[in-house]
């Protein structure tokens, strides 16, 4: 059996296992962005069902940032009461569970939407570039919430600095343009998530887990970005990070392909020394072996726990493949009747 299943410990945060939800957007979240009870529901089970780490869905940390409706907040104290019963809930079935911090840029649904340059990602609607000023308040956004996160309970927070939302688009050369210290070199780019990281180490404390997901590969100029990735692990492993997730820009059209990220990912792992999970394609046991091998640290799925919240529990008895299709109809679903899985057609099964 692979020692996915055996518990492990970062610096600061020991889990059960080696299995993570990655973050998924839930779209069943209350409109004033509170944690519902359906989401109670969905956490709840995926504890109760043996997951190591859960990563929250993108949680807002300003209404500027917010990706759309449903979404958690996590920059409203009066929501604290909600977000504390979740963390207790999860707590009680034996997992951990840390609060993903994101603002979404240029995918904002705000009508100012501000980006690291003038770009456009929602046809029609563009985003303009945010000044020094902007930029600052941002990062006291994330530090902020950070600590609102920390007060009710998280085991940590993951940085959202994948996927294209704000900090991705400081770290994608072509939507950042700048030619000031937070655009042009690999590490200007990431400039923006190194101050955010360091903000919240100074403001929770140094032993306070903190996580980055990130994307391990760009549409263009690739072979220079995985360089640059390899000096930001290098510099959020001297940070104090816990662990990067690494995950990719093309995830929903790789359909037919299992672990697609492994190799660049491994060798990163190998070079900085950082603990990282992986994340995308992972269907099975035979996968988790292929992580594991591959000298991965921690291996994260979203779409099969959609499909099957109780997938980590069964891969722990033995092997099995998971149902999920990656047909992405989970993106669309639950904006009808909270359905989120084509294959069972209802919000929850045990
Ligand atoms: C419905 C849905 C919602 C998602 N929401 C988020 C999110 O809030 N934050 C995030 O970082 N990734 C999000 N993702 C991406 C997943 O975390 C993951 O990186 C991706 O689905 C690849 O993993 P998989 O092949 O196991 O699904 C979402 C994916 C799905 C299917």
């Amino acid at each position: 059996m692979t020692a996915m299943f055996e518990p492990y410990e970062f610096a600061h945060l020991r889990l059960r296992n080696r299995i993570v939800r990655s973050a998924t957007h839930d779209y069943v979240e209350d409109a004033d962005g509170g944690v519902s009870k359906a989401q109670l529901q969905i956490y709840s089970t995926l504890a109760k069902n043996k997951v190591g780490l859960i990563f929250t869905g993108q949680m807002y940390v300003h209404l500027s940032g917010q990706a759309g409706s449903p979404q958690n907040s996590i920059c409203d104290p009066a929501l604290l009461p909600r977000l504390q019963e979740l963390t207790r809930i999860v707590h009680e079935n034996g997992s951990c569970i840390a609060a993903q911090l994101s603002h979404a840029g240029a995918k904002a649904s705000s009508p100012d939407r501000k980006a690291p340059s003038t770009i456009t990602l929602i046809e029609g609607k563009p985003a303009r570039e945010m000044t020094f000023e902007e930029i600052a308040e941002t990062r006291e956004q994330f530090v902020k919430a950070a600590v609102l996160a920390q007060k009710a309970g998280f085991d940590g927070v993951q940085v959202h600095a994948a996927h294209h939302y704000l900090l991705s688009q400081f770290m994608t050369p072509s939507m950042n343009l700048r030619t000031d210290r937070y655009g042009g070199s690999g590490e200007n780019r990431f400039r923006l998530c190194a101050e955010i990281i360091r903000g919240i180490k100074e403001r929770c404390g140094e032993d306070f887990p903190v996580f980055i997901k990130l994307n391990s590969n760009i549409p263009v100029g690739d072979g220079n970005y995985e360089e640059e990735l390899l000096a930001d692990l290098t510099l959020c492993r001297e940070l104090g990070v816990e662990a990067a997730e690494l995950s990719g820009y093309d995830f929903m059209s790789r359909r037919n392909e299992r672990t697609y990220y492994l190799e660049r990912v491994a060798r990163l792992r190998k070079e900085s020394g950082l603990p990282v999970i992986l994340v995308g394609g992972i269907r099975s046991t035979l996968d988790l072996e292929r992580v594991e091998k591959a000298g991965i640290d921690l291996a994260a799925m979203a779409r099969p726990l959609i499909c099957e919240p109780n997938l980590a529990a069964r891969m722990e008895e033995g092997p099995v493949t998971s149902r999920c299709l990656s047909c992405n109809q989970c993106f669309t679903l639950p904006t009808r009747e909270g359905i989120r899985c084509i294959l069972h057609h209802k919000t929850q099964e045990e």
